[in-house]
């Protein structure tokens, strides 16, 4: 059974979809069977992947009933566009694992799924959470940021409580992050004040590169290996907190050939 990773946040443009793009290739790379689930109406992790905009079926065609998840797997990724939002109000009501049980099946097939999720507290959010074995948050350096960290944290303690034993908190990354300026260092400090060890060391840090490798579909550790070099951190943090060493030590061999001393 795959480990489940939710990559989540409440506030737009944290760098979720990054984070699963980057996450994917890297742990792909490791020898890792990966599947990443696009599960935001605005389909950018899809385009990230260079999916056509009319790949058909989508997530939005699995939550709904009509097609099986196996069938929606594009190569790497089961892809979502807007007729997502659409599916979201179908599973108004009780609905909080139809994700759960539509990816039953595909998810035996993969060691790891990364599920990129819309920015928002609602019902594709907790869909995800109640799929998930693990969630991982994502804020960028700014103060407002903040709360949204702390109002998804709440969100992950009640799933926990109520629907998701299972889940577990991984901890907030802090990206897109310009460490020159004193705002952005202040709001590391409360950060990591606030959340203490659940705030990981490796900070993401901004570069125009990921704008530009989104928009060539490339994952940064190829696009820009010296800027990706980040998410190798990442990454080796993450394969510690989730106890995998055999990819912690396939990870320093990778780190060598991508990125030279
Ligand atoms: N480290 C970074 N430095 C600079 N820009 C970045 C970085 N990471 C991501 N970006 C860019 O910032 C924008 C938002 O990133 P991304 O789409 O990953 O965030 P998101 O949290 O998924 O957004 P949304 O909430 O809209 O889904 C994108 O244009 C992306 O290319
Ligand atoms: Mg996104």
């Amino acid at each position: 059974m795959a480990t489940t990773i939710a990559v989540l946040s409440q506030k737009g443009g944290t760098g979720k979809t990054t984070t699963v793009r980057s996450l994917a290739d890297i742990f792909s790379r490791l020898g890792l069977d990966v599947l990443a689930v696009d599960l935001d109406p605005q389909g950018n992790l899809s385009s990230y992947f260079e999916i056509p905009i009319g790949a058909s079926p989508t997530i939005a065609d699995v939550l709904t009933f009509r097609a099986t998840a196996e069938r929606a797997v594009h190569g790497p990724l089961i892809p979502a566009n807007q007729s997502l939002a659409a599916a979201e109000l179908e599973l108004q009501g009780n609905r909080h694992a139809t994700l759960k049980t539509r990816l039953r099946d595909v998810t035996r097939l993969y060691d790891v799924v990364l599920i990129d999720c819309p920015p928002s507290r609602g019902l594709l959010a907790i869909n995800a959470l109640v799929a998930a074995d693990h969630a991982l948050v994502t804020t960028n350096a700014q103060y407002f940021s903040l709360q949204g960290v702390e109002q998804m944290l709440d969100m992950i303690e009640l799933t926990c409580e109520d629907l998701n034993p299972r889940l577990t908190w991984l901890g907030v990354v802090m990206n897109i992050a310009d460490l020159r300026t004193l705002h952005s260092r202040e709001v590391l400090a409360t950060l990591r004040e606030s959340f203490g060890p659940k705030v990981f060391e490796t900070v993401i840090r901004q570069s125009i590169r990921y704008a530009e490798s989104a928009q060539h579909g490339t994952p940064i550790i190829e696009y820009s290996p010296r800027v990706g070099a980040d998410y190798l951190a990442l990454a080796d943090e993450l394969l510690h907190r989730l106890g995998m060493p055999a990819g912690r030590r396939k990870l320093r061999g990778l780190r060598g050939e991508l990125v030279p001393a």
